[in-house]
């Protein structure tokens, strides 16, 4: 590959060429809902997944990956970088990452000098709860049903500096918004310092209502950190309009970026108090790219967002979003009521989108998981918690309405 076609690669040209201009044309005038129910269309997005004829993936939660278009582009991006090495890093490495977080941030909706890229969720939230200058006596606020890494990270901070976490349980099934604000407004107390939150229940698919809980936390003073994991390029929405204070998410998940690839947005005015994990004295306090100094690292990765943004703009966020809830209300509504069969996600379409969690009553969820895979081949993931027992459902863009009645039928053999 010669320098113009790498540059021409890492340029990120747009994927709507690649699209061809019937099927651009069917997605311009077509609404979210009318495009959700269009299978045809579906199919074509479909056809640019490489899928394994082994079993269904319905595990897209954990890492969904990466479209062919940009896989291709991740290959072209690493041979490239293969070539030119050193001179690309010592040239064009800092400009090329800026650029694509100034795309990241656009479709974030907040402004560069708000977003960094990371690695994952994990980094992002982690540099944030590691940043504070906790004090002993200092409370944060969190769920029962947040992320392991990040709930770890809190009770670290306990160990060593003497702060103290309050955990609640999210509402399983509620039918108001206040219901859920009340249940994190009863645990704030004078101590509090940062209440922690998910956008979206990873266990559950439970959307959270973000904006009416940080409008609530902030009335009593507290900044509020969302876990944006599940969220970003799955629901169409603007950081900014949640109000929240900090926001990390992983992008090899539902942008289907290549692995290692998360942002970690923080809201200008709280930069400058947090303290960075890896020092970097040629910042100021005020440049989130502080807490960006993460030494020499996979940039084939960084580049290639580029591209899965390109994919992911050319459908368009609300009508991913609407598909693929469409897809979780497709299977959920023939199995939801049956006798034997649990459902751990809300029930109020709103409250959800495509993740949702499902059980079969007497049923261990490890050898439900086990069951699906063996004699059904549906892969998903067992969750066996006090608060939710069943295996957790994610399909993706490229998910047929075909695999899904095939799990149904499934469900529905293993509870009769
Ligand atoms: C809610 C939630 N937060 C954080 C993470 C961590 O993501 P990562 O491993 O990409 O850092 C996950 C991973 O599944 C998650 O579900």
């Amino acid at each position: 590959m010669n320098k113009r076609e790498f540059l021409r690669t890492v340029g990120g040209s747009s994927l709507a060429m690649m699209f061809g201009p019937d099927l651009l044309a069917r997605i311009a005038a077509t609404s979210p809902a009318e495009l959700a129910e269009d299978e045809a269309f579906w199919a074509s997005i479909r056809a640019r997944f490489t899928l394994t004829p082994d079993y269904i993936n319905l595990e897209n939660g954990f890492y969904c990956f990466q479209p062919q278009e940009v896989l291709e582009a991740f290959i072209t991006n690493v041979r490239g970088i293969n070539v030119e090495a050193s001179h690309y890093m010592r040239t064009r490495k800092d400009d090329d990452k800026l650029r694509v977080q100034k795309r990241l941030a656009s479709l974030a909706g907040c402004s560069p000098g708000e977003l960094i890229i990371t690695r994952n969720t994990t980094e992002s939230l982690d540099t944030v709860i590691a940043g504070f200058d906790w004090k002993p006596g200092d409370e944060a606020v969190m769920a029962n049903q947040d992320y392991g890494a990040m709930l770890d990270m809190f009770k670290l901070q306990a160990r060593r500096r003497g702060m103290v976490n309050r955990l609640i349980d999210i509402p399983m099934d509620p039918k108001t918004d206040a219901e859920v604000v009340e249940a994190y407004a009863k645990a704030l107390t004078p101590a509090t310092r940062l209440l922690m939150i998910p956008h979206m229940v990873n266990i559950t698919g439970h959307v959270l209502p973000v904006r009416a809980i940080c409008d609530m936390a902030h009335a009593r003073g507290v900044p509020v950190m969302v876990d944006g994991a599940h969220a970003f390029a799955h629901l169409d929405y603007r950081i900014p309009d949640l109000g929240c204070d900090y926001y990390g998410a992983s992008l090899h998940k539902w942008l289907a970026t290549p692995l290692g690839a998360g942002i970690l947005y923080v809201r200008k005015d709280r930069i400058a108090s947090l303290w960075p994990i890896y020092a970097d004295a040629s910042m100021p306090d005020t440049d989130i790219r502080k807490l960006n100094h993460t030494g020499t690292h996979p940039v084939h990765t960084d580049l290639t967002i580029e591209r899965a943004i390109d994919f992911h703009e050319t459908i368009g966020s609300a009508r991913k979003e609407a598909r693929l809830r469409y897809l979780q209300q497709h299977w959920t509504t023939k199995v939801r009521g049956l006798p034997k069969i649990v459902m751990n996600t809300p029930s109020d379409p709103k409250r959800t989108a495509g993740i949702a969690n499902v059980g079969v009553r007497r049923m261990p969820p490890g050898e439900l998981a086990k069951t699906l895979l063996d004699r059904y081949r549906v892969f998903t993931v067992a969750i066996d918690g006090a608060l939710v027992k069943g295996v957790r459902v994610t399909p993706q863009v490229y998910t047929s309405l075909g695999e899904l009645d095939a799990f149904v039928t499934a469900l529905r053999e293993l509870a009769a």
